[in-house]
């Protein structure tokens, strides 16, 4: 699938859950992180500066804060918005359950807090991310958010869960870790197939040091998923 395609299917499944989910009377909305989170910000730009006057828009990382900034809209933070309306974010892989892996940007500890906050959190995603069982199409493993300080234990205590070979997440051109907006690394673990994702996480945020799992387990409301033809999958 080119990657034209692709984008059309992220931004097909941003549209609908802006249309179904921020409604007129919406006042706080939580913005996720990644390539797909754009065509969110797009969609309620297109709903024009009047409709989007009243409402304030809550960041999940430096970049969403960028976008929601650079375009105009009210930036607000979750302490001044501990309770948000809806949250939009993208993922990385969504079972049948809508149990999710989220952090192939590094963001989501800041993603879980605004997904937690929020009375609706939904994904959204183009059709590689819908499996039926976590670990089914997404390669790169479970993002784990570390302080540095720990990493070479955490890494070791992985192995002890089942995880052959975790890795701590390069920048590009290896010039160092990633460090994360709260500069922490992040290690990617591999597990197979995650049949029971609740009891993962809680195992790997019982490491010390560890500070945020990627996995979101009964957090999503729904799902949209963009396809090549043009039609949008809901879950
Ligand atoms: C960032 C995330 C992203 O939402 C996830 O990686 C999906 O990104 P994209 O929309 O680019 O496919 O969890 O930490």
């Amino acid at each position: 699938m080119s990657s034209s395609l692709i984008d059309d299917a992220k931004r097909r499944a941003a549209y609908k859950a802006v249309d179904e989910y921020i409604p007129p009377t919406t006042k706080v909305v939580g913005i996720g992180s990644g390539s797909t989170v754009v065509y969110v910000i797009e969609r309620i730009l297109q709903r024009g500066k009047e409709a989007n006057n009243n409402v304030v828009f809550i960041p999940s990382s430096f970049q969403s804060k960028e976008l929601i900034v650079q375009h105009g809209l009210t930036l607000g933070d979750v302490d001044a918005y501990p309770e948000i309306d809806v949250t939009i974010d993208g993922a990385d892989e969504v079972d049948e359950h809508l149990n999710a892996i989220k952090g192939g940007g590094g963001c989501h500890l800041r993603e879980k807090v605004i997904a937690e906050a929020a009375k609706k959190f939904i994904i959204v995603a183009d059709h590689r991310k819908n499996s039926k069982v976590l670990g089914e199409n997404w390669t790169r493993g479970v993002p784990i958010e570390v302080i540095p300080f720990a990493y070479t234990r955490v890494i070791m205590a992985l192995k002890t869960l089942g995880c052959g070979n975790p890795v701590l997440r390069m920048a590009k051109a290896k010039a160092g870790p990633v460090i994360t907006d709260n500069g922490n690394f992040v290690i990617d673990a591999h597990f197979g197939l995650i049949h029971d994702p609740d009891d993962l996480m809680r195992k790997i945020k019982m490491l010390t040091g560890v500070v945020e799992v990627g996995l979101f387990v009964r957090l999503a409301q729904i799902a949209y998923f963009g396809n090549e033809n043009g039609s949008v999958t809901e879950k």
